[in-house]
């Protein structure tokens, strides 16, 4: 794994950004994997200022909650849509968010099948929970776990509770790509910020391989680059 140390969060969307960037310029049909939450908010906006060309781009995201559909403003296809989507020149049939309202036991392996169908994913963004999760993929999650139907657990519903107008409304389940989908991406960039995430990086980095921290699965893949901030990195001691 390769550790780049940020010293803010500003900082940290940069570089993530530059990388990106320099991925979709040698690959101007490249497929993303991209990822939702507060982190990667700084690196979207740093990506809209680079006028990137974005017709050719396909891009699969890691996750939708059950229970709400696209038009919902907590939603993962309207924050996608929000925050980069509407800002580039992308073709919006290219863009892929699991369905929140369809049967996750059908929708699952479609979607897998259309990863499949685009080849793979080049690059895979990936923000972190505070457990470690990925994608939603929570503590005890199944290393072989494909696109599929999962539980949130009670932190995650806390953390996310910001983006909804009551706690109760927070989907108690999502669908999201499993470990084994994030595993397949050819390139993986996991970004972090925040003395919040700085236990969940060192477990992912310096501790062992294990289910009860799903982003440590992340040491068995040949190519990840993870891009931290000096406070999510405060804990590391390699
Ligand atoms: P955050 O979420 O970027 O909002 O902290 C990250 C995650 O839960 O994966």
């Amino acid at each position: 794994m390769k550790v780049i140390i940020a010293k803010n969060y500003n900082e940290m969307s940069k570089m993530a950004a530059n990388f990106i960037a320099k991925e979709i310029k040698e690959k101007e049909n490249i497929t993303l994997g991209l990822a939702t939450g507060s982190t990667p908010e700084g690196t979207y906006k740093e990506l809209i200022k680079k006028n990137l060309d974005w017709s050719l781009v396909k891009v699969f995201n890691l996750d939708e909650y059950i229970g709400i559909n696209g038009e919902h403003e907590a939603s993962y296809r309207f924050f996608m849509n929000q925050k980069l989507f509407n800002h580039i020149n992308i073709n919006k049939n290219n863009t892929f968010i699991p369905s929140g309202i369809a049967d996750p036991k059908i929708e699952g392996p479609a979607y897998e099948k259309s990863i499949e169908k685009s080849g793979s994913i080049d690059v895979q963004l990936l923000g972190i929970g505070g457990n470690a999760h990925i994608g939603f993929n929570e503590p005890f999650s199944e290393e072989y776990s494909t696109t599929q139907e999962v539980k949130l657990v009670e932190s995650t519903i806390n953390a996310n509770a910001r983006m909804f107008k009551n706690k109760e409304d927070v989907p108690k389940t999502a669908i999201s790509m499993g470990i084994a989908t994030i595993m397949k991406a050819k390139k993986i960039l996991l970004i972090a910020s925040g003395t919040k995430k700085a236990q969940a990086i060192l477990n992912t980095i310096e501790g062992k391989i294990t289910g009860n921290v799903p982003a440590s699965y992340l040491q068995k893949h040949q190519d990840v680059t993870l891009i931290i901030d000096e406070e999510a990195a405060k804990l590391l001691k390699k």
